[in-house]
């Protein structure tokens, strides 16, 4: 049977491309992309990137804000990317950005982004699991794997998992910038 690997592992090893067209049953009255469908599109983009890092199952323990900064028409053709930006015990984040275009490639344009946070379970799917870490070699993953420390308290501050007086990252971040 073969074991998992908690070798740290590179950004690229886990990176996923989801194409998807605009079709009439995802939209709302106005003909363009419900927020339901693409926050469904973005969650599953999101869950296979964190299944490849932590080599296991994954469960969605969180997701950061979301806005919908440009609509996105019928029959227009969206690109999802998923990136690990760091894993922490037993849970990693993942960045997804979500890119327009026409069906001609014309009018390219980036829609919306967002954080989500997954649990890696045991082959019980019950019982959380340690996950690999995540080696960030360009500035751009260096700088998410920085920020994703200080991301981490505060969805577990707004979550109730911890009280702000322990936030230790968020605390030197803003001390720093004094
Ligand atoms: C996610 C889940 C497995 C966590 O279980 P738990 O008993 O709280 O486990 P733990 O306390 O050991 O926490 C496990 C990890 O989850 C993280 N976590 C849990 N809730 C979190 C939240 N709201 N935001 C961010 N991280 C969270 C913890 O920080 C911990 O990460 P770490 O080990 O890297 O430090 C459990 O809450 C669950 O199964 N939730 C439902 C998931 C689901 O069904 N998702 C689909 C949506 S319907």
């Amino acid at each position: 049977m073969p074991t998992r690997s908690l070798e740290p592992k590179k950004v690229s090893e886990s990176h996923t491309v989801m194409t998807e067209m605009i079709m009439p049953n995802d939209t709302n009255p106005m003909g363009n992309l419900m927020g339901g469908y693409l926050m469904r599109w973005m969650d599953i983009v999101a869950a296979i990137c964190a299944g490849r890092h932590c080599e296991s199952h994954v469960v969605t323990a969180a997701v950061d804000h979301i806005s919908f900064q440009k609509p996105i028409r019928l029959g227009e053709v969206i690109t999802l990317e998923a990136s690990v930006t760091r894993a922490f015990n037993t849970s990693v984040e993942i960045y997804v950005e979500v890119f327009a275009n026409d069906v001609k490639g014309q009018n390219p344009r980036r829609c919306n982004h967002a954080y989500f946070t997954f649990v890696a379970l045991d082959d019980s799917r019950k019982t959380p699991v340690e996950v690999p870490p995540v080696l960030p070699l360009s500035s751009e993953e260096q700088s998410l794997y920085e920020s994703a420390a200080r991301r981490r308290e505060i969805r577990l501050i707004l979550s109730g998992r911890i009280k702000a007086k322990d936030a230790t990252d968020l605390r030197k971040f803003f001390a720093d910038l004094d």
